[in-house]
């Protein structure tokens, strides 16, 4: 019989509670998954009778997630070299049906890790499942259902965002309290909080924006001071810029915006002589980043998630041109807020911003396409011209 079979006749005899049995489920899935992952799929039904075995001796069902990491423990030190692994852990993930998130359930599942996902909408929760993460109803609004997911996890990575331009500040407010309240659920333990900001926030003091330049005060988004607030209070919170574009099949931020901007009005335009730059990431290397600052960051650090340190928007617009076969040309500042609209006070920013010290701290290398050679694949060209509004 399939132990999961098993294990689930013995869970069903034993216990009548509901949420004792989903947290009985969750943890022998990601045990399951992990040995599969690490040992292969015989040595997982092995170790799954064993993993029984331990649960029969206790005789109750543990409540906490900290006594199911026991079990897991003691089981993975039972298969040769298993010693050395580490056991599987549960992470909240907000935003886990976004852009970038989708691709963080994916780099946490593959690496063995269980997925708790934030979903405030049935097809949210349909695209979880399907992902093969466990669902968690609420939304940033919820504070309850913050502090219920934080609270079921050995770590919290927050990246979900209200990105709604219309209305900023209360957008920037909802993060910071969701912020606090995930910080607050992670008091007193050294679970992991990782909360996302951009690089275009950082206040520049160099040719490069670097980790350690602080946050720009004057930006209503304030993820970092909320994230490195809680660092103070012994909370092992931290950040991840991402730079304005995060590219990859599936992007709706500001490259495809651009897109359909050039789209419509039948010139792919950048602003001045074009020699601002943006950086980008590939979202599955920010993906990776997001797993290694979780498996090794540093209580209070920023990272950089930067592939590309510094494009000029010029070569952009150029590569937009050659997607959509219309002309390139050059709008003054003048004339930019016309043609753009409200991305033209994004797109003629100057933000080259460095990685270099959050590869040296954590080993990361960005390892997928650049954003010029991934503008040049088709995908960006075959999505709708329906862009979603994102970030700074
Ligand atoms: N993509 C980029 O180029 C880029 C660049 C720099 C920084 N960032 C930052 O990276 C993070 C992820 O961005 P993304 O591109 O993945 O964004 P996205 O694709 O727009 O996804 C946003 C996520 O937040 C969730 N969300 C929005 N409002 C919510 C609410 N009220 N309650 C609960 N969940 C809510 C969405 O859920 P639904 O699926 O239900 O809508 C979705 O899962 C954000 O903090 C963003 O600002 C992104």
């Amino acid at each position: 019989m399939n132990p999961r079979a098993r294990y689930e006749l013995s869970i069903n005899s034993n216990s009548g509670c509901a949420d004792l049995m989903t947290m009985a489920e969750r943890e022998l899935s990601a045990f399951f998954s992990a040995v599969t992952q690490l040992f292969g799929s015989e040595q997982a039904d092995l170790s799954a009778d064993d993993w029984l075995h331990e649960l029969s001796e206790i005789g109750s069902l543990p409540t906490s997630a900290r006594e199911w990491r026991l079990i897991t423990a003691k089981v993975l030190t039972q298969i040769p070299g298993g010693e050395n692994a580490s056991s599987p852990s549960t992470l909240f993930l907000t935003g886990a049906s976004g852009f970038v998130g989708s691709a963080i359930v994916r780099e946490l599942i593959d690496a063995g890790h269980q997925v708790l996902g934030l979903a405030r909408s049935d097809a949210a929760a349909q695209s979880l499942v399907a992902a093969g993460a466990v669902v968690h109803r609420g939304s940033l609004e919820d504070l309850e259902s913050l502090r219920s997911g934080a609270a079921a996890a050995d770590g919290v990575i927050h990246t979900a965002f209200i990105h709604d331009f219309s209305n900023y500040g209360p957008a920037a407010e909802a993060d910071r309290r969701a912020i606090e309240t995930l910080g607050d659920a992670l008091a007193d333990s050294d679970r992991p909080l990782i909360v996302t900001s951009g690089t275009l926030l950082a206040q520049r003091q160099g040719p490069l924006a670097t980790e350690e330049d602080a946050h720009n005060p004057n930006f209503p988004r304030k993820s970092e001071d909320a994230a490195l607030a809680l660092a103070a209070h012994v909370i092992r919170a931290s950040v991840l810029r991402l730079p304005p574009s995060v590219h990859g099949n599936g992007d709706h931020g500001f490259v495809p915006h651009l897109i359909s901007i050039a789209r419509e009005k039948g010139v792919s335009a950048f602003i001045g002589d074009g020699l601002n730059r943006w950086p980008a990431v590939h979202r599955l290397d920010a993906a990776h980043l997001f797993r290694l600052i979780l498996e090794k960051g540093s209580a209070g650090a920023t990272y950089h998630g930067v592939a590309d340190e510094g494009v000029p928007t010029r070569e952009i617009a150029e590569a937009i041109g050659r997607g959509l076969n219309v002309p390139v040309v050059s709008k003054s500042p003048e004339a930019a807020a016309d043609h753009f609209g409200w991305i033209a006070r994004f797109f003629g920013i100057d933000g080259p911003a460095s990685s270099a010290l959050t590869q040296e701290q954590l080993g990361w290398r960005p390892v997928q396409p650049g954003i010029i050679a991934d503008l040049n694949a088709e995908h960006y060209f075959e999505q709708a011209a329906d862009a979603v509004p994102l970030h700074g």
